[in-house]
């Protein structure tokens, strides 16, 4: 092999560029050259490219965000035409475009929709191999994913500010996080900033039982309540709230604004003042914590060597601390959390955090 190239698609995340760097690295010390393709799968399409070498990846480990640009609509074997207004299979002409450049082999960075697209690509010859990252950390394949940590962090520093604010005023503080339809980012920053109530998409929580816990709280003399709930978390026999719907997009739920509903309700039916946030892109963004310079960097690393050594069609991804290797799964099934088995759920419930349930 004497070029490879490497992609970023999908929600950004802090620890893609440790990735990037990692791959370089690799790569370069074998005389393997690397070509960036800018924004995800629009360059891949579009064949839009940058040459990447030591001297370009130096210190982008530390920042974050992707180098490459990204984009989290695209998706090549469903591209969305302008002008015909239809959507388009251009796997094989942007596999074509690629290899006039010498490129003999991809390595590409995203979540589950991304890594599906990873997987029709390497079945359509050119050999690919998958990273995965996302603040939701809803892969199976990594355990965290890459951008996790990171983002816990922004969300957790973000809530403290809030509690003091809260404190001040005895209000209710309606927090909403990201992560789609896993619970995982709220459960984590819930927790580690002192929610008292944490609501999860994977169970629909009932309204009285989370007016009564603030009414509970208020009384006990602490003077403000922290409510962390989920993008998609919903009330029993409720709906979803969809921000909107971005009709271009393989993906199109956006979702947004259960926090603001949430905040009215409470108001009305305890009488507390209460206040919403939607942290939004704050938790995307930011400089990468020490643990996912250092996972971006293992997993770059594992997928340049798989690819070199003739192992594509798999993802890497860390499972019990221990980076392996597994293939590109056949479906795009989010990673969940089972409530009633996770151990932070568990720890969490037994120290008094409610999660809405009756
Ligand atoms: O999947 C990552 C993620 O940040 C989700 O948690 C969130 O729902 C979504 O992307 C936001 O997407 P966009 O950047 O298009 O608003």
């Amino acid at each position: 092999m004497k070029k490879i190239a490497i992609m970023t698609a999908g929600g950004d995340c802090a620890g893609l560029n440790s990735a990037i760097k990692s791959v370089v690295m690799t790569a370069n010390i074998q005389g393997i050259e690397v070509l960036g393709i800018m924004d995800g799968y629009i360059g891949f399409v579009e064949g839009k490219y940058t040459n990447l070498d030591e001297e370009i990846v130096r210190s982008i480990e530390t920042k974050g965000g992707t180098m490459l640009g990204s984009s989290n609509k695209e998706c090549p074997f469903h591209y969305y035409n302008k002008k015909t207004r239809t959507f388009e299979d251009r796997v094989d002409e942007a596999i074509e475009k690629i290899r006039e450049q010498g490129v003999e082999g991809m390595i590409i960075i995203g979540g589950d929709g991304t890594l599906d697209s990873a997987r029709v690509i390497h079945e359509h010859g050119m050999p690919a191999v998958g990273i995965p990252k996302t603040i939701d950390n809803d892969m199976s394949a990594s355990e965290p994913t890459i951008g996790f940590q990171t983002a816990i962090d922004a969300a957790v520093d973000a809530i403290r500010k809030l509690i003091t604010t809260a404190y001040s005023h005895r209000r209710v503080m309606v927090v909403e996080l990201m992560g789609r339809t896993s619970g995982y980012l709220t459960l984590y920053a819930g927790f580690a900033s002192g929610a008292d109530i944490i609501l999860l998409p994977e169970q629909d929580y009932s309204l009285k039982v989370v007016c009564d816990r603030v009414d509970e709280i208020m009384k006990s003399g602490k003077r403000y309540v922290i409510i962390a709930v989920s993008e998609a978390a919903k009330e029993k026999g409720g709906e979803e709230t969809i921000a909107m719907l971005v009709k271009d997009s393989f993906e199109q739920k956006r979702y947004g604004g259960v926090s603001q509903k949430l905040a009215a309700q409470i108001e009305q039916l305890t009488g507390y003042e209460t206040r919403a946030t939607i942290l939004g892109h704050i938790q995307r963004g930011g400089e990468p914590t020490t643990s996912d310079i250092i996972l971006g960097a293992r997993l770059g690393n594992a997928a340049c060597k798989l690819l070199i050594n003739g192992e594509a069609g798999n993802i890497v991804g860390n499972r019990g601390g221990k980076i392996m290797k597994m293939p590109f799964p056949k479906e795009r099934e989010p990673r969940l959390l089972n409530m009633d088995e996770d151990d932070l759920c568990k720890t969490a419930k037994d120290m008094g955090v409610c999660f809405g349930q009756e």
